[in-house]
């Protein structure tokens, strides 16, 4: 949301921001992310534990997020040291590691967000034209992305697309058309989904995804799940905090903050309901990782009259969502530069953005292009390491220092104060002095004593 802070102005609505806010949590996160980390990691048990996550850890962080936001009005690292009360102001720390974070989840995701161009430019030149089996379409996916050019020219068109927008040049244009096509997204997925379970063998996949078994469930698992309620709900890096410091005094932000936490996990659900009964009922259970939706996706647009038509529109809607995501995640860089540094907002965006190209180009080049960056930086790629380390890690580190900030330091009071005095105030400070550090605090240690989150 560039338009305002760059007027110094406000969301002029609730929808406005409901809206902006939506559209930094929807994203690749819920179509990409969700599925094949679900896939990843057992089916049903996971997701279970992933809404358990949202609700316990997710809303209440959010909910602390945007109160902090709004009560400073700042970016981040300035929000935390106008409500530190202690001197030194440590706590604008953690606004420094959200900045960081936020720098490290886009140069990640601008990749992947590039793929998604790429299948756009795939199906708008008929390539899925007579449907592909997912063998064909595995095939494609890995020539696209173990292309250097390919890929890395992708992730500076994103990327370009990105600071375009947040420069403020057409944010307001980008909101005004994200409005609309939001729910046209939405709706699509519910055509798509519609279509997916109803393909023979699609039962597989809804039992896959519904019918937990808990013994699949690994501490890895736990982590992970964890891990993708933050990041799909854009927490624990000040994204939040950020597009809470644009939203007026009047608007109630409980009621904000939970519709966007339904939206984005409903959304979540029904991309798995999309995949899953698809990747089932085309026998390609072997297709995993982050490849899963660009594989499967193409299988099933011949099923569907206009599926050609539909092909074009999912992929070019699928890089609208990323480019509100996207947007959200320079723009709490460039705030921090703008708001604490005095750069110009000009400067911020041409010189993070470039920053954040150069560090996209490793995870461009890691998915077979350049051999070295690929499955052997500690058996993980180093796209995948970005994506484990600061999607995960650093977003956990992030979420417990925020609900610890606002449970224990700036204090329960002050928060729900902010918020307008909601009725659950109580259980909210139980869950960010209690639930929110505990839990996250177990889950991490456990996990990367154990090196399981690799
Ligand atoms: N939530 C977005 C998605 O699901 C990605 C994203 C945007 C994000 N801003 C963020 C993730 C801030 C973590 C933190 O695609």
């Amino acid at each position: 949301m560039s338009a305002p802070s760059a007027q110094g102005g406000k969301f002029g609505s609730r929808m406005g921001f409901i809206f902006a806010a939506a559209g930094s949590a929807i994203g690749l996160g819920n179509i990409w992310r969700f599925p094949y980390t679900t896939g990843e990691y057992g089916g049903a048990a996971f997701v279970l534990v992933y809404i358990g996550f949202v609700v316990l850890i997710g809303v209440p962080v959010l909910l602390a997020e945007l109160s902090i936001g709004r009560a400073s009005g700042k970016n981040p690292v300035g929000a935390f040291a106008a409500l530190d009360p202690g001197e030194k102001k440590r706590w604008s720390l953690v606004g420094g590691l959200g900045v960081l974070t936020g720098f490290g989840i886009l140069s990640f995701y601008a990749v992947i967000a590039g793929w998604t161009v790429s299948f756009l430019i795939r199906a708008l030149s008929g390539t899925f034209a007579g449907g592909m089996t997912p063998e064909q379409s595995g095939e494609l996916f890995t020539d696209i992305i173990a292309s250097p050019g390919e890929t890395v020219g992708m992730s500076a068109v994103f990327l370009l697309l990105t600071a375009l927008v947040v420069r403020g040049g057409v944010s307001g244009g980008i909101e005004r058309a994200a409005k609309i096509l939001m729910p046209v997204f939405f709706l699509m997925l519910v055509i798509l989904a519609g279509r997916a379970v109803t393909l023979p063998g699609a039962d597989a996949g809804l039992r896959f995804l519904f019918a937990p078994d808990f013994s699949k469930l690994t501490p890895a698992g736990v982590m992970s799940a964890l891990g993708q309620a933050l990041f799909s709900l854009s927490l624990g890096m000040g994204a939040m905090i950020t597009y809470g410091s644009y939203l007026q005094k009047k608007e109630r932000l409980p009621v904000a903050g939970i519709s966007v936490a339904i939206f984005d996990t409903l959304i979540a659900i029904l991309a798995g309901l999309i995949i899953f009964p698809a990747l089932f009922s085309a026998g390609a259970t072997g297709a995993k990782g982050p490849g899963l939706v660009f594989v499967v996706m193409p299988a099933i647009f011949d099923k569907l009259p206009a599926g050609q038509a539909f092909g074009v529109a999912f992929y070019a809607l699928l890089a609208v969502a990323a480019l509100t995501s996207t947007m959200s995640l320079l723009e709490v860089v460039v705030a921090y530069f703008v708001g604490q540094r005095g750069w110009s907002r000009e400067k911020a965006v041409w010189v993070v953005s470039g920053a954040c190209f150069l560090m996209a180009v490793p995870s461009a080049l890691s998915q077979g292009a350049v051999d070295g960056l690929g499955a052997d930086v500690l058996g993980e790629s180093f796209l995948d390491i970005m994506n484990i380390l600061w999607g995960n890690v650093a977003l956990g580190l992030g979420a417990l220092l925020i609900a610890v900030f606002a449970g224990w330091r700036w204090g329960v009071n002050k928060a729900v104060e902010e918020m307008g005095g909601m009725p659950g105030g109580a259980l909210w400070g139980i869950a960010v002095k209690y639930v929110c550090p505990i839990g996250i605090a177990v889950i991490m240690i456990y996990s990367l004593v154990n090196w399981e989150f690799l």
